[in-house]
């Protein structure tokens, strides 16, 4: 029975790998709103009703790699490629600094042009300039000599998601130049160094099995990370996964449920994927558990470029300012953006 299942998950925060593949199989409209509802009230405790926004900024779109459902995977010759400067980076921060904004993400592909040198200089001068910031990077992998560096210029946070947990769905989704373990290694690591981390997984993805996502949430409950993010898998028109369906906002929606009652305190973006394969889909999200939204910062002459799937929202003119979009969408459902850090809280 669905109901006593739910009702153990809020209790004990887990389920044997069986019961899982059960509540996910079985599931049925009356059993998702209850398990919504118990989901957003452990966030309510925890966190109140407020969601966290933190400012994206989307700094380059070249990528060294080829995840194949990815749009600006680096053998996509019809991606408008663009790098932002040290320059342009910090007046987007700035920009959102203003507008109220405590909390930055600075995200790209695998782009060998940030090395080191480059990233170090840029991550130190954000938080000399914003002490009261939390810096949050996604910059795929790296050496872990790499995030330290990175972590001492003053980075709290780091965005890795795992993709997949199941070594062989992992290898559908990626070249060979690509592995599961270096993931995983990097996943540790970053934990090690002392950074706040988030992992994630795309829901709907191609050959994606409920098994598969039952990996995905054993596998998070072992790394034990701060922040998860997942999102419906969209299609891009210039992949080879380019015929496949989206996922859908109702198991998306169902998961995110499952992941606040597993960790009450994880923070969990409602993801703009999940917006942009229904209008109201953030707001579904937050109303499944989810306490996060991460608005775009990215100047607006580049947002259509950083095109990972299609029909991807908040490109256009009238997007310039996210936030406010966002603040009435919340409003709408009785929810309002916190503009602080809101670091995770133990
Ligand atoms: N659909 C949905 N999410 C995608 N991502 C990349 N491509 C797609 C797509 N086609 C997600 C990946 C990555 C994050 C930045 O965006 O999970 O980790
Ligand atoms: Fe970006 Fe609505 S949140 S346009």
């Amino acid at each position: 029975n669905l109901h006593e299942l739910i009702d153990r998950l809020h209790k004990e925060h887990t389920l044997t790998r069986g019961e899982f593949i059960t509540l996910i199989k079985e599931r049925d409209e009356e059993n998702a709103s209850y398990l919504a509802s118990l989901a957003r009230e452990e966030a309510v405790k925890i966190y109140g009703n407020g969601v966290f926004p933190r400012g994206l900024v989307e700094f380059t779109n070249y990528c060294k790699n080829n995840c194949y459902y990815c749009g600006i995977q680096g053998s996509n010759q019809y991606a408008n490629r663009y790098r932002l400067s040290k320059d342009e980076i910090l007046s987007a921060c700035e920009n959102g600094y203003q507008l109220g904004y405590r909390s930055f993400v600075l995200q790209g592909g695998e782009d060998p042009h940030y090395s080191d040198d480059v990233m170090v200089p840029i991550v130190s001068q954000i938080r000399k300039r914003y002490q009261d910031c939390a810096i949050t990077l996604s910059l795929g992998e790296r050496s872990k000599e790499s995030y330290q560096k990175l972590y001492d210029a003053g980075a709290d946070r780091y965005l890795l998601r795992h993709e997949a947990a199941t070594p062989e769905l992992y290898q559908k989704l990626h070249p060979e130049s690509l592995s599961l373990e270096n993931r995983i290694q990097c996943l540790w690591n970053l934990k090690e160094i002392g950074y706040a981390v988030g992992t994630g997984f795309m829901v709907g993805a191609p050959y994606q099995t409920v098994e598969n996502l039952v990996d995905d949430l054993l596998f998070i409950q072992k790394l034990d990370p701060q922040m998860v993010g997942i999102g419906p898998f969209v299609p891009h028109h210039d992949t080879k996964f380019k015929d496949y369906p989206s996922g859908t906002v109702e198991l998306t929606t169902y998961l995110t449920s499952i992941l606040r009652l597993m960790n009450p305190h994880l923070l969990l973006p409602a993801t703009t994927a999940l917006g942009t394969i229904d209008p109201r889909g953030r707001e579904k999200g937050i109303l499944a558990g989810a306490n996060v939204v991460m608005p775009n910062l990215s100047p607006v002459a580049v947002r259509k470029d950083y095109s990972l799937y299609d029909n991807k929202i908040c490109t256009g003119e009238e997007a310039a300012e996210c936030a406010g979009c966002l603040g009435r969408r919340l409003a709408s459902i009785d929810y309002e953006l916190v503009f602080t850090r809101g670091d995770y809280i133990e």
